[in-house]
Parts: structure tokens; C-alpha cells; sequence
């Protein structure tokens, strides 16, 4: 079944059966990724262009791989060397890049609907690869799958997703896929860094570590986004180790399964302990290994219209 959207703009309501089909074609990639070669024709013929107006290291290393696994032509735009520097907008980028007969575009930007503007005004497929606060919905993918493979289902699994929830894109397209799934899922902050609106969407909403992290089966920790901070949130990072910093003493506390996940990239020492990074529990690497996969199956399911 071809997926209800042509684009992959966030994960607000997008409906489970969509979910679960990229989840379980990401299932099939992953065995492609353990073959010798690690390269499938299914895009073959397709060109896609990396759009990046803000830094990335997995996001953009992540499509370029899964692209490049799929035998589509790929070029990659970052802003800084381009005619953005000479006032150029998001909207003649984009019109003049289609003009070279692009079919996709994978766009990261620091505003919020850049992904949602861009699809309005061209014709090839867009996936949003992270805009501003709004949404980054192939990390929550990734992020899902890697649950999913370690507790088999997402059904009733408890999350809590702990640190900057304001300024994070990850939280959001976490909370309404999780959901979605059927997962229970709860954040935990600073109260400055937790919208106030918050559990209208549907979370638990804790200011204490240790009974936030009690009882659930997974804690997604968040880095702190200095970038999309205007003024003080809190009143140091050493304080904010010591009361928000999921430590090995505080992971000591939750459930002997419960699993450590972070997007990337690691702030070591504030919002994670390095030991907890680097520990058993940690599902880190792994994720990144799965996001490659994930975005081979939007990549496809996307560009195939399957
Ligand atoms: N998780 C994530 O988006 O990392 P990058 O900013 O390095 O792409």
C-alpha cells in the first residue's frame, strides 16, 4: 500500500499503518546492510538532493548512505557554500535546483515548516531531515525502531523522554509517533525547558529524575539546544548534571531492562553521564546503525510511491 503522503513532513499524524510499513521495510534494509554489498537497484534513475541550511553529522552521513544504497544519484547543497550567501531564498534554491530535474529533496532548516514550504512550492517528494523546533521525523523512526527491535512491540512500552523538550524537534516527532504505536510516554525537564501545553498532547510530564525514570523501559536523553536558546534556562551546566544528568547512579535506580537512547549528538558529562553513554544499556550506536536503514525504507516507500 502506497503511504497516505507523497512527502515525509513530520510524524503528527501520519497513521500507524504508515509507521508500521516503514518500520518493517526499515526490517528488510537492515539485512541488506549485513550483505557483502550493501547496494540495491530500487532507485536507480532517481536523483535526490540534500538540502542543508544547519550542520549535521548522522542526519546527513545517514541519507547519504541510504541514498547511495539505493543507486540514486545524489548531490548535496549545504548553505554556506552557496548562493544563499548572496541572499538567494529557500523558495529559488529549491525551483532552480527542480529545474535540474531533481525527484527529491531531503531538507534541513533552521526554521520550523520549512519542510511543509518547500513541498509547496515544487513537485519532487520532501523529506524533512530536522526543522528548527517543529519535527525530525526519520530520528523518531530510528529511534522506534531501535525500540521495537529490542522489546519486539511498541505496544504499552513506557518512554520517558528526558532534557530540553522545548527546544527539541526529537521529542516532538517522538511524542506523536510513540503514541501513535500505543507506547505510554512521559518527558522529564527543567520546568523552563517543558512547554507549558505539554499534556495536551497526550504525556505525562515529571521534574524529577528518579520517579520519572522509576518504571519505564526506555529513557531518550536530549541535549541541551544552546543553539535555539535566546536567554537562561538554567543556572549552569554543573547544575544541570546534577539534578537532569541521567548518571549511572540515577540509571542504577530504574528497572534492571530499561535502555539509554540519545539522538546525538552527546553532550558527555552534562545531560549523559559518559559511562551511561558508553554503558551496556546504551542503545546509541545502534540507533545510528538503524537510521540508515529507516531512511532506505521513506527513501523507498517515498520515491517508488509503494
Ligand atoms: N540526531 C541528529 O539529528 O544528529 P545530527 O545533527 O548530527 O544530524
Amino acid at each position: 500500500m502506497p503511504l497516505a503522503s507523497r512527502h515525509l513532513l513530520g510524524l503528527r499524524g501520519v497513521p500507524k499503518e504508515d509507521i508500521q510499513q516503514i518500520l518493517d521495510s526499515a526490517a528488510s534494509f537492515r539485512e541488506v546492510l549485513e550483505r557483502p554489498i550493501k547496494k540495491v537497484p530500487t532507485l536507480q534513475g532517481k536523483t535526490i538532493v540534500n538540502l542543508f541550511y544547519e550542520s549535521s553529522t548522522r542526519t546527513r552521513i545517514s541519507f547519504d548512505l541510504a541514498e547511495r544504497r539505493l543507486s540514486a544519484d545524489v548531490v548535496h547543497f549545504t548553505s554556506d557554500s552557496s548562493s544563499v550567501k548572496k541572499g538567494e531564498t529557500l523558495r529559488d534554491t529549491a525551483r532552480n535546483l527542480e529545474a535540474m530535474k531533481i525527484d527529491m529533496i531531503v531538507v534541513r532548516h533552521s526554521a520550523a515548516g520549512a519542510a511543509k514550504f518547500l513541498s509547496d512550492v515544487v513537485k519532487a517528494n520532501v523529506v524533512n531531515a530536522g526543522d528548527g523546533a517543529h519535527e525530525h521525523p526519520t530520528q523518531a523512526l530510528l529511534d522506534m525502531y531501535t525500540l521495537r527491535e529490542k522489546f519486539n512491540s511498541l505496544e504499552g512500552l513506557r518512554v520517558c523522554i528526558l532534557g530540553d523538550i522545548l527546544h527539541s524537534r526529537v521529542a516532538r516527532s517522538n511524542i506523536h509517533g510513540l503514541l501513535t504505536m500505543g507506547a505510554k510516554v512521559s518527558v522529564c525537564g527543567p520546568r523552563t525547558l517543558i512547554p507549558r501545553d505539554i499534556g495536551e498532547m497526550g504525556v505525562e510530564v515529571y521534574t524529577d529524575v528518579d520517579e520519572a525514570i522509576r518504571d519505564v523501559d526506555a529513557v531518550n536523553v536530549l541535549r541541551i539546544q544552546h543553539e535555539r536558546m535566546e536567554r537562561a534556562y538554567f543556572p549552569s551546566i554543573r547544575e544541570y548534571h546534577r539534578v537532569f544528568g541521567l548518571t549511572a547512579e540515577r540509571l542504577a535506580k530504574a528497572k534492571p531492562h530499561t535502555v539509554v537512547l540519545h539522538p546525538g549528538p552527546i553532550n558527555r558529562d552534562v545531560e549523559l553521564s559518559a559511562d551511561v553513554a558508553d554503558g551496556e544499556r546504551s542503545l546509541i550506536l545502534r540507533q545510528v546503525l538503524n537510521g540508515v536503514a529507516v531512511r532506505m525504507a521513506v527513501l523507498y516507500l517515498i520515491g517508488t510511491g509503494s
